[in-house]
């Protein structure tokens, strides 16, 4: 267990974007009920999860990690949490057959709520306000009641949670999740997708590898793997006062766990040195992942790595890498280079859409596909060059067709950013979009075995 550490250690650390309540008492009362719940997630399944990720980092598999940016109250809709399922359990299927490798499913869902601001102001026509924090904190709506921070929030964000987790927990082992329906899964809209033809026939050829293999007597009765599937949950552990009630011991090991999810990250903004939020998660025994922009150093980086992973268990950390089309090649390979050095066993993780926000000529905020293709195309360069693995996607998207990342094969133009612009915080990927991304990511893991194969031979 971690030296000096206790669930509220972080309280002697600089913490930046946390809200400030107006009636503290009214917090402690909250966070007190929220001690009393049940927790969301069991430390068992953490470590489940941890043992996955332990196998990426050996280059034995690939991480998926999407789902909003920000989750809201007012799209919480069985619908939505059933298509973003959909979409990532169709991005998972389109990988593993292409690179036969495992992929590891997580959900930025069920507790993706607090998010950190450029400004803590908003200004609308002459008016300034505080920031939305994200719906866990204040309301979106401009108006300066909306906008105060409301502890009670903290609760319908833990029943919120609580119900998500429970569907996706029903979807993934209750049979949605079943081979047999990948040709089910296929939404709508995407038959206006190029993508949609080379998705069926792919379903086309699971379907038959599927009679073969019942042919044999392997079919989802006998072999679970094939009725279902494992799924986690995530969120950036931003919100330290909710964090810090979510977190038990675990009855089985002693150990302290972050029961509010199965992994937790760091965003770029809190992972500073000497940070409370990086306090905080050195104590909890969860997999871990921490951002890495532009402004991180590479020895930064290692002291990080020394104080949330002294033991350098693998699967313990993620590092998810966020610099934009333009800087990745240059700005990662330093990192990639100084970890491996030092033997942290890590997975390398990209996050292609937080360095390539731009403002549209509309006025909205967007990221053009081609440019988060290209820290994609980028990121798999530098593994290919360092000769690590290129282990993982962490996205912003839905399951929904929403018009918010221009580009893309059916291609989103600026004007159209207004027809359907839902987020309640940064642009996403639809799900024509991310399926498409998937078919890239595909051959980018293929020729990836490809040529350890022929290092190998
Ligand atoms: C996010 O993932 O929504 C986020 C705020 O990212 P970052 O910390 O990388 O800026
Ligand atoms: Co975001």
């Amino acid at each position: 267990m971690a030296s000096n550490w206790t669930p509220e250690s972080w309280t002697a650390k600089e913490a930046r974007h946390l809200p400030s309540y107006p009636d503290a008492e009214a917090l402690d009362k909250v966070t007190g009920t929220l001690g009393s719940f049940p927790p969301l997630v069991f430390a068992g399944e953490a470590r489940a999860l941890k043992a996955d990720l332990a196998e990426v980092a050996a280059g034995k598999g690939f991480l998926l990690q999407g789902g909003d940016c920000a989750e809201s109250f007012a799209e919480f809709h069985p619908n939505n949490i059933r298509d973003t399922f959909r979409v990532l359990l169709q991005m998972a299927v389109v990988m593993t057959f292409a690179s036969k490798q495992p992929v590891v499913k997580v959900g930025r869902m069920a507790g993706q709520f607090a998010k950190p601001r450029s400004s803590p102001v908003e200004v609308q026509d002459g008016v300034e306000l505080p920031s939305y924090l994200g719906d866990n904190i204040n309301g979106i709506e401009f108006t300066a009641q909306s906008r105060i921070p409301d502890p009670q929030r903290l609760l319908q964000a833990y029943s919120q949670s609580a119900a998500t987790l429970n569907l996706l927990r029903a979807f993934s082992t209750g049979g949605y999740a079943n081979l047999r329906q990948v040709h089910q899964w296929t939404l709508d809209f995407m038959g206006r997708s190029p993508w949609a033809d080379r998705f069926a026939q792919m379903a086309d050829r699971i379907g038959e590898a599927l009679d073969f293999m019942e042919a044999c007597g392997i079919d989802p009765q006998s072999v679970p793997q094939l009725k279902g599937t494992s799924f986690y949950t995530s969120h950036e552990a931003l919100h330290l006062p909710f964090e810090q009630a979510m977190t038990r011991r675990d009855s089985l090991t002693g150990d302290w766990y972050d029961t509010s999810a199965h992994m937790l990250w760091i965003g770029d903004r809190t992972r500073f040195e000497g940070s409370a939020h990086v306090e905080f998660l050195r104590g909890v025994g969860n997999p871990l992942g921490m951002k890495c922009g532009p402004s991180m150093a590479p020895d930064e980086l290692l002291r990080q790595l020394d104080l949330l992973n002294p033991a350098r268990e693998a699967g313990r950390i993620t590092l998810i890498s966020r610099f934009g089309d333009e800087k990745v090649e240059a700005g990662l390979a330093p990192l990639v280079r100084a970890v491996k050095r030092e033997g942290h066993p890590v997975v390398w993780s990209c996050d292609p859409m937080h360095g390539n926000v731009i403002k549209a000529d509309s006025g909205f905020k967007t990221r053009p596909f081609d440019r988060i293709l290209g820290e994609v195309r980028g990121f798999f360069a530098v593994h290919r060059a360092e000769g690590t693995h290129a282990g993982g996607i962490h996205i912003e998207m839905t399951g929904q067709d929403v018009t918010e990342c221009v580009g893309g094969a059916i291609a989103i133009s600026d004007a159209a950013l207004a027809d359907r612009y839902h987020t309640h915080c940064d642009p996403r990927l639809n799900a024509a979009q991310s399926i498409e991304l998937a078919f890239l990511l595909a051959d980018m893991l293929n020729q990836e075995a490809v040529e350890r194969a022929q290092r190998a031979a």
